[in-house]
């Protein structure tokens, strides 16, 4: 097989684990959620999307899950991503959709990764690498139909078709584009661009460019009802979480939790944290919590999260530090250390039960649930659950 240099992620293990801030995986949730994401694409091949380390949740163990549940196939970012779930033993088909080979053509061959392809560059790189190796190389031909991110535009498009009927060597299994506001309240731009690819499927067949299927749809667009194209390429759906409101029910695959580190009481007055951005308006206890903007938590969630100590919310006191937060526990009766703080998901205690959710966070720290997800960093250890 030919080399590839694969920058391998590092990521804290379970046993490396002595603080007690960790991310639980639930692999049931996960099986749950294909479930669902398999209703809703009504016999359409379902591609699961697991670039970016499976959304943070850990690609090879969310590979490994739902490929013993049958899913179709998996689609990555990057041809890193790919080799990864090869490594990991992952035999279904893998779509790498990033775009970027370098010269790595033979590497994408030589672990049977499928490229996207949307220049005259890849084709004929590909078809060199793919004549070299005497295989067919099997290919995704990703359109822009308004999203201009990657894919061929119109003007380019015959250029594209030419280079792709004079590379035997490579088989044209799908057309695919990517929506650029599937979840957007009105349906609009995405039935827009819809048409648009409609549009560009013709002239790929009037070109005479073989293709078998298509592909366009991502959690939003399949879960409120994108036209039928053959295959589907969620990655949200699938830890849980909807681009949408409505839909079928989706349960949350990641909770983040840590426990109390040390507790203090402040008198009134007293300041806590870096740029002393908490003050104690009556006598105070606080908890200090090993989670930290390096773990993802964001900072911006400073004086404005919560989280949740014996079932019930604690606000966040202070500025987020890297290493660390504080929490007002002063309403959470009995609070003592070594209780569970939960960063993100359920939490069932003395005091009740609640939940944070990711689009929670993200409404409150300006951002988006895939970003929330993405920025549980390296150094928190994945548990995998499987209740
Ligand atoms: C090209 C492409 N397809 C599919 C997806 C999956 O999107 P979602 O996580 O919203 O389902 C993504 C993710 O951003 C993507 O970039």
């Amino acid at each position: 097989m030919p080399a590839v240099r694969v920058s391998r992620p590092r990521r804290a293990a379970p046993a490396d684990a002595v603080r007690p801030t960790r991310a639980e995986v639930n692999l049931e949730a996960v099986r749950k959620n294909l479930h669902a994401v398999r209703k809703a694409a009504a016999g359409q091949r379902v591609l699961g999307v697991l670039k970016a380390d499976g959304y943070g949740h850990g690609a090879p163990a969310i590979a490994r899950t739902l490929e013993r549940a049958g899913i179709d196939g998996f689609a990555v970012a990057l041809l890193e991503e790919g080799v990864e779930l090869r490594d990991a033993g992952i035999k279904a088909p893998i779509l790498v959709m990033g775009g970027l080979y370098g010269d790595a053509f033979e590497a994408v061959l030589g672990h049977d990764l499928i490229p996207v392809v949307y220049d005259r560059g890849h084709i004929e790189a590909l078809a060199r690498a793919a004549r070299h190796a005497g295989v067919r190389a099997r290919v995704h031909l990703k359109l822009d139909t308004g999203m201009a991110r990657l894919g061929v535009r119109d003007g380019e498009l015959p250029g594209v078709l030419d280079a792709l009927r004079a590379a035997p060597e490579l088989e044209v299994e799908a057309l695919m584009t990517h929506l650029a506001c599937a979840d957007a309240p009105s349906r609009e731009s995405m039935d827009e661009q819809l048409a648009r690819f409609e549009r560009a499927t013709t002239r790929v067949r009037e070109a005479g460019v073989q293709f078998a299927t298509r592909h366009a749809a991502n959690s939003a667009a399949l879960l409120r009802g994108a036209p039928t194209l053959g295959v589907v390429r969620p990655g949200l759906a699938l830890f849980g979480l909807s681009p949408v409101d409505g839909g079928p029910a989706l349960s949350p695959v990641m909770r983040v939790r840590s426990e109390i580190a040390c507790l203090r009481g402040l008198a009134a007055g007293e300041s806590a944290g870096y740029g002393s951005t908490f003050t104690a308006r009556r006598p105070t206890v606080l908890a200090t919590v090993p989670v930290g903007y390096a773990d993802g938590l964001s900072r911006s969630l400073s004086n404005r999260g919560e989280m949740l100590v014996r079932g019930r919310r604690a606000p966040i006191a202070g500025t987020v530090s890297m290493d660390m937060v504080m929490l007002d526990v002063t309403d959470i009766a009995g609070a003592r250390v070594r209780d569970e703080v939960v960063v993100l998901g359920a939490q069932q205690g003395p005091l009740g039960r609640d939940e944070i959710r990711a689009t929670e966070l993200a409404e409150l720290a300006g951002t988006i649930p895939w970003e929330i997800l993405t920025s549980i960093s390296r150094r928190v250890p994945r548990f995998y659950r499987e209740p």
